[in-house]
């Protein structure tokens, strides 16, 4: 059932986690404004990454943040809340928000001025903000599949739908190759 204030939604199998990560390598130069593909956009974007424990909201966070060209030590920020990063001049922020319990933590961390920015924002658990946040470009819903993961991924807005146009026939190569049988 779509959302309200949904644009389009692709679903997709992540038979393993080197698909996890190959799907956050697609999206991290659409958001970091290097995808050739979208020459005309301006980088940033939010995407928010739901789904139980476990489900790999962590893995597709470092993974993109890793293809976007973030070195070293990639936390998650499960206990900070946040971690944030800048490369040429754009921020990154990874927020995780399970242990968040008051909305006015939001206001007294300045999270609010972490959307204000044009940065490239990644969220687990936003569902645990209630509704402090703004609806994201791009809704990335996990969950356990009998191989590997089941991904849902709907954009909230025209910069999202952009990511999914670009994305689909990619996925579709993929998805050939690795099911020729699959005709759907
Ligand atoms: N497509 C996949 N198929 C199977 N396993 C996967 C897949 N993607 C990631 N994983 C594995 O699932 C686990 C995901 O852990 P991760 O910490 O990323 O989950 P999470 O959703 O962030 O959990 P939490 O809610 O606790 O933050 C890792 O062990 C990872 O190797
Ligand atoms: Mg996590």
């Amino acid at each position: 059932m779509a959302d309200k204030g949904e644009l389009k939604s692709i679903s997709l199998q992540l038979k393993d986690e080197s698909d996890t990560v190959a799907l956050a390598a697609q999206l991290a130069p659409m958001l970091c404004g290097t995808d050739p593909r979208l020459e005309t956009a301006t980088p940033g974007g939010r995407i928010h990454l739901r789904g139980e424990l476990g489900t790999g909201k962590t893995s597709f966070a470092r993974a993109f943040l890793r293809a976007a060209g973030i070195q070293g030590r990639i936390k998650s920020p499960s206990y900070a809340l946040l971690e944030s990063y800048k490369l040429s001049n754009l921020y990154f922020y990874h927020l995780d928000f399970y242990r968040f319990r008051d909305p006015r933590e939001w206001l007294d961390a300045g999270f609010r001025e972490i959307l204000q920015k044009e940065a490239v924002v990644l969220i687990e658990w936003p569902e645990q903000a209630g509704n402090s946040l703004p609806p994201p470009d791009l809704e990335i819903s996990l969950e356990y599949a009998d191989i590997g993961r089941n991904a849902r991924l709907a954009a909230h807005s025209n910069k999202g739908l952009s990511w999914l146009i670009t994305l689909a026939p990619s996925l579709q190569k993929s998805l050939a190759r690795d099911n020729p049988g699959a005709a759907s």
